[in-house]
């Protein structure tokens, strides 16, 4: 019931909050004797933590992987893996400020709704800083996967309202915001540049693709692929909305237009993104994600206090000016949960 758990056959549980001792999860169901090392986790951590790009926080944290159980002699046991994720660069008291505030456009006003009482340390369990433990568990999803040569890659494809027309995949490393047309790349740089300056934030949208996912996965009715995929993007802070395939362009197509025709050689085109009645039909996974603008920002705001006082508020600290590019390997993460849970699911029936 609490909502801290993901899965089933592949079952996830993230603890933790942004500025106490250590954030981390716990991955339950992983098959035994599969080589797994920290250096698997590292990677991804890596490409999650604060400092990679010019849109991001300047919170110094190492995010160092610690597989503290289910692992022995450099492979699973069969048993929970539980990875620990120490905080070392915690600051509660710069939110000591906000603490009888409510944040606009952060879940400060509904947590206490919820609980009665809440972490102001950073919000605490709705920061950001969970998804160390998603990226954690998707770590070691992406080596099961690996083994099913199924790969995973987001990227960039719109920030600050710059849209990026090329899709070239083979440059998104060689470029801090993980896009694939470095024209646009430019102009998201320097409205990056321009937005930090008024203490404002941009949004953007993450496109992930995922190959050589079997057919067959994804289950009727309510743990259809589509669906699972869907509340997997969506649990990600700053997430408005999920498309896959031609998504929201779909009802502005003709039948004939959106339907994807069947040849020997397969599918013809691909609007259903991969994805037929809820079960992979064998060709690229294809999905979009909207991401809100962060919002913690300079520029001064309304908003009341624990009395329902009237304020303003302007949200100094340390702080994303976009949640992309640090967002784009938590959707991956999420995307790798979702297929190796629903893989293990279709070994399990046949
Ligand atoms: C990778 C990532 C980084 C984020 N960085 C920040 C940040 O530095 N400052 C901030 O205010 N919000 C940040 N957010 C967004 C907030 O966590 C999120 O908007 C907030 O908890 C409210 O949740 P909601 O947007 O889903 O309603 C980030 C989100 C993600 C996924």
């Amino acid at each position: 019931m609490p909502g801290n758990s993901f899965g089933q056959a592949f079952k996830i549980t993230t603890w933790g909050e942004s500025h106490g001792p250590g954030v981390g999860v716990v991955v339950d169901g992983c098959p035994p004797q599969i080589p797994l090392g920290a250096e698997d986790i590292q990677a991804m951590l890596d490409r999650r933590r604060p400092g990679s790009s010019p849109a991001s926080t300047s919170r110094k944290e190492p995010d160092r992987a610690v597989i503290m159980s289910g692992v022995f002699q450099g492979q699973t046991t069969g048993t929970p893996i539980l990875i620990m994720v120490y905080n070392k660069d915690a600051d509660p008291q710069a939110y000591a400020p906000y603490a009888d505030l409510f944040r606009p456009g952060h879940g400060d006003i509904t947590y206490l709704a919820k609980y009665g009482i809440r972490d102001w340390r950073g919000g605490g369990r709705s920061s950001a800083r969970e998804t160390v433990g998603r990226v954690a568990a998707g770590a070691v999803a992406r080596v099961l996967l690996e083994r099913e040569k199924v790969t995973i890659r987001a990227y960039t494809i719109e920030l600050g309202g710059i849209k990026a027309i090329e899709r070239r995949l083979e440059v998104i490393d060689r470029n801090r915001f993980y896009c694939p047309d470095p024209e646009a790349v430019k102009k998201m740089e320097q409205r990056v540049r321009t937005v930090k300056r008024k203490g404002d934030s941009v949004g953007g949208i993450v496109e992930i693709l995922a190959k050589g996912v079997p057919k067959g996965l994804g289950e009727p009715v309510f743990d259809k692929l589509d669906a699972d995929l869907a509340k997997a993007l969506m649990g990600i802070g700053a997430v408005k909305g999920v498309e896959i395939g031609s998504g929201f362009d779909a009802p502005g197509k003709l039948g004939s237009e959106n339907n994807d025709p069947i040849t020997p050689a397969g599918f013809l085109t691909n609007n259903a993104g991969g994805i037929l009645a809820g079960i992979s039909n064998g060709d690229d996974i294809i999905i979009r994600v909207a991401v809100k603008p962060i919002p913690s920002i300079l520029i001064e705001q309304q908003t009341i206090d624990l009395n329902g006082n009237p304020k303003t508020i302007s949200t100094r600290g340390r702080h994303d000016i976009a949640a992309i590019p640090r967002i784009n390997v938590v959707c991956e993460a999420m995307v790798s949960l979702v297929l190796t849970d629903h893989l293990l699911r279709q070994k399990a029936i046949q």
